[in-house]
């Protein structure tokens, strides 16, 4: 069976037992403070578990992308080395929604295991939750009384919270579960070692498939279960691993998931697959990172130096180290294998199809910069290497200062791979293999010092104390948003917490009913106010984490309790509102200026301005921007009434023409806004104009690059674009009051360059003159001391005037010992220049002479044997300077 069957098959059997199919969620998670990267198939319902929001299906199944890379699931470390973990992975999924529970779930997952996907009955196990005192819970009976009546008990085992009791984070839904494994060893090793003694034990050949979670309780912040409203079914199964027990093989990396992507690596390396571990574990690391990289670029999470885009970025950086080390890749190399994956999983993921050419570029440039990065850490690691002594204190800034070197002994110090790593983003293992190459060790354990405490300085910069929320209304959470229709509403407070950062103490306030529109598709939370009685509430932000809608403010009522009047920042709204609008045009303007390749990937929008990032290659031209702009501004005048469509399916929506992006996450009801119905149609629940003219004026700011691939455009609308226009003309008036109000200010301007070039020119003969003379009365103050010809000088010039001279002078001068000094700003500038004479036949060297009379002005400098020079901030030195420069010759 193909891996597209094996997918068909799954999603057609729970079909079959009335489950709604739903696409993937992102892989990277937009709205919720608890987790960065989708890391389970259950995600994306959680709120469902928690009751903060009604599933329209009590019934789903789908397969969703999943990246275990940080927090709670965290893989990365194991992928490559096994051959069964995956950074991202697909994981197959069927829900209930206080719906069916255990029997069900239990009963269903055998059939599909065993009758369906036919795998030997016999080469099943399954674990069950034994209880946990701790939490006071009981052993999983039922689910041991469901499974007993189809597995023999000795199939069945018993398993502890670690391994049986499944929790999404450090907070959230969780249960006990109930996990199925597979044992792929042969005949002869099954006689030898029963298949239960091995269950989570790490053998590569019995391994869990499926897991069965019973969600039943919420986990709060205080570590307490809290009961959820009802029960739930979570099962999520590895595709990978799947697909591996059905094409007979007994690594994930050996199915035609991966194969072709091996198999690509491995020719472009010349190294076949299985030559030697170390490169394989390279190629499977290659190959898992490559599809991470890939799917989160195409959700819309470009590689950063911040949150989700680190974390992309350093997978990105561990799959080229891996090339790099392993495999002799020397130059960028993943982005030429996407489209191996593109053909195999494109069909399957359109996103990826659509947006080949991005993931590529994004890929390079990546690769490029980073190729920069290991460059620079070979040379500072060759430095450190060589230089025989501790280096010296560094001249300027903090950059050459890369730590000391034990000089006794060949260790690279802890300090030394800490900063490179640090500093220089040069990771520690290509560090200790270097090393190695040339017989050296790394302190690794001052290394992980040096990370150990990097790590608390970060988390006491960001440690957030969060509390359980105080309910006041059983309904907590299921608030209804009015703030399409209108900006006020009398309603109550159904729960509130505190979030303690080290800034700041807020609350969040969830009510019953809201007009706040919460942050949200790039467009800015409202502002506003909470009233009760005499008491006023300011609402400094509105945020959205997940489907909860939560008000921030600095302080609370007296008594929570009761009716209260919410009120939106109506101003505010109203101008956000203008830049909303005017995206929408822009995204339209922009797709007829510059082709339908032009797709949105991020905005933000607040009352002050817009901007909108969107693929397109090249840059702008002003002939491209100013079309732009007059299109957008020509719908303004058109004055299109908004056409709003709030709760239609996705499929009507798409008849519609309405274009849905990437990396976002539409429910079973979408919302469409039109403005024009030839022009603009988006997927949006944002707020909007009621006709377009409200937007006044519109004007772009700027269009720059904010990634290969990726253009920006920022622009203003409404009064902030008529100031703009205003500002302008003032300058206008202003250039032309300076250029005394010519009747041409263009002319005038040319005219002003054109002078100021000949002065330039003159001024530029007049100080050659100047140095020339000053040259002559030097030349008369040269002194010959023991046949050498010492000039020391205060004079008047900077730096280059100084070293020019220095050269003509030796030209001129036989056996000259130059010494120059001039002050400028309170600082000493110096030179030293010798005749070749004096360096070949004297042995005298111009940077060790200025190392020495440098003290005398407080500065340091070198530079080569004839030629040298010095800075220092003691002008008063200059003259014992001279004096002591006299001596020494
Ligand atoms: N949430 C469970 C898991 O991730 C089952 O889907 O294993």
């Amino acid at each position: 069976m193909d891996s597209s069957t094996i997918r068909q098959i799954f999603l057609d059997f729970f079909r079959s037992k009335q489950h709604h199919i739903v696409p993937s969620a992102p892989m990277v998670v937009k709205n919720d403070p608890t987790l960065m990267f989708t890391n389970a198939g259950m995600n994306q319902f959680k709120d469902i578990f928690l009751g903060n929001k009604d599933g329209k299906s009590k019934r789903i199944a789908d397969t969703q992308k999943c990246l275990r890379v940080s927090g709670k699931h965290n893989d990365l470390e194991e992928v490559g080395h096994d051959t069964y973990h995956h950074t991202m992975f697909e994981m197959f999924g069927n829900w209930s929604f206080g719906d069916y529970f255990k029997k069900e779930a239990i009963e269903w997952g055998w059939e599909l295991l065993t009758e369906v996907y036919k795998i030997d009955k016999s080469r099943i196990y399954v674990t069950v939750f034994e209880g946990d005192k701790s939490n006071g819970l009981g052993k999983d009976i039922e689910a041991y009384t469901y499974w007993k009546e189809i597995i023999p008990e000795e199939q069945i085992l018993f398993g502890s919270k670690k391994d049986n009791f499944w929790e999404m984070g450090e907070t959230g839904p969780c249960g006990p579960c109930s996990e199925i494994h597979v044992d792929l060893r042969d005949d002869k090793e099954r006689d030898l070692v029963a298949g239960r003694e091995l269950v989570n034990k790490e053998d590569p050949l019995v391994i869990e498939l499926w897991n069965l979670v019973f969600i039943e309780f919420n986990r709060q912040v205080d570590g307490k279960l809290a009961p959820l409203p009802s029960k739930h079914i979570d099962t999520g199964m590895g595709f990978e691993r799947l697909c591996m027990v059905l094409q007979g093989n007994t690594s994930n990396y050996d199915t035609d998931l991966f194969q072709p992507l091996i198999q690509a690596i491995a020719t472009r390396s010349t190294i076949p697959y299985g030559t030697e571990p170390k490169t394989d574990i390279a190629m499977r690391v290659v190959a898992d990172h490559l599809r991470a990289i890939a799917f989160a670029i195409a959700d819309g999470q470009l590689p950063s130096n911040n949150k989700a885009g680190y974390v992309i970025r350093r997978i990105l950086r561990r799959a080229v180290r891996y090339g790099y080390v392993f495999l002799n890749f020397h130059e960028p190399f993943i982005f030429e294998l996407i489209p191996v994956l593109v053909h195999q999983m494109g069909d399957a993921f359109p996103e990826l199809k659509a947006q080949k050419q991005l993931i590529e570029s994004v890929i390079r440039e990546e690769e490029i910069s980073f190729s920069r990065t290991l460059e620079q850490g070979i040379q500072k690691f060759q430095q450190y290497v060589d230089s025989p002594l501790p280096q010296p204190p560094p001249l300027k800034g903090k950059g050459q200062d890369i730590g000391k070197k034990d000089p006794t002994s060949n260790i690279i110090e802890g300090s030394f791979a800490f900063e490179l790593y640090d500093t220089y983003g040069f990771p520690v293992d290509l560090t200790e293999l270097m090393a190695r190459e040339i017989g050296w060790t790394v302190d690794m354990e001052g290394f992980h010092k040096g990370m150990e405490e990097q790590k608390a300085r970060s988390r006491k910069a960001s440690t957030t104390d969060t509390s359980d929320w105080t309910i006041l209304d059983t309904n907590a959470g299921m608030t209804t948003f009015i703030g399409y229709d209108s900006l006020s509403c009398e309603t109550t407070i159904s729960q509130y917490r505190s979030v303690k950062t080290n800034e700041d103490e807020l609350y969040q306030i969830v009510l019953a009913e809201t007009p706040f529109y919460a942050e949200s598709g790039g467009q800015v939370g409202d502002k506003g106010w909470l009233i009760k009685g005499e008491e006023k509430l300011e609402i400094i932000n509105t945020i959205r984490e997940n489907e909860l809608i939560t008000h921030l403010t600095k302080t609370l009522f007296t008594d929570p309790a009761g009716m209260i009047k919410a009120q939106v920042d109506e101003k505010k709204r109203m101008l956000t509102a203008d830049n909303h609008s005017a995206t929408h045009l822009l995204h339209a303007a922009l797709r007829q200026v510059l082709g339908s390749h032009v797709e949105q990937k991020g905005s933000f929008v607040d009352e002050n301005r817009l901007r909108f990032d969107f693929i397109h290659f090249s840059k702008m031209t002003d002939e491209e921007i100013e079309k732009v702009e007059r299109l957008v501004n020509q719908k303004v005048r058109e004055n299109i009434p908004l056409h709003e469509e709030r709760a239609i399916t996705p499929e009507q929506a798409q008849e519609m023409g309405a274009i849905a992006l990437f990396g976002e996450k539409y429910g079973e009801q979408v919302r469409v806004i039109r403005l024009g119905e030839d022009f603009s149609t988006e997927l949006c629940g944002g707020t909007h104009v009621s006709a377009t003219g409200q937007i006044g004026l519109f004007r772009i700011l700027s269009e720059t690059a904010i990634a290969t691939g990726i253009r920006r455009v920022e622009a203003i609308t409404g009064a902030k674009a008529e100031n703009l226009m205003y500002e302008n003309e003032h300058l206008l008036s202003r250039i032309s009051d300076v250029l005394k109000n010519p009747k041409d200010i263009l002319r005038g301007l040319q005219r002003l360059q054109e002078e100021n070039l000949q002065l330039k020119k003159v001024a530029g003969e007049s100080e050659k003159l100047n140095q020339t003379l000053v040259k002559e009365e030097l030349k008369r103050a040269v002194k010959e001391i023991h046949g050498i010809s010492f000039l020391g000088a205060k004079v008047d010039l900077d730096m280059n005037a100084m070293k020019s001279l220095a050269f003509e002078m030796r030209d001129e001068i036989p056996d000259l010992f130059l010494v120059m000094a001039a002050e400028s700003n309170g600082k000493v500038n110096l030179v030293v220049a010798l005749s070749d004479s004096l360096v070949e036949k004297k042995k005298l060297n111009a940077g060790q002479i200025i190392r020495v009379l440098a003290k005398d002005i407080e500065g340091g400098g070198g530079g080569q044997a004839h030629i040298a020079t010095a800075g220092g901030k003691n002008p008063a030195g200059i003259p014992k300077l001279l004096k002591n420069a006299a001596e020494m010759v």
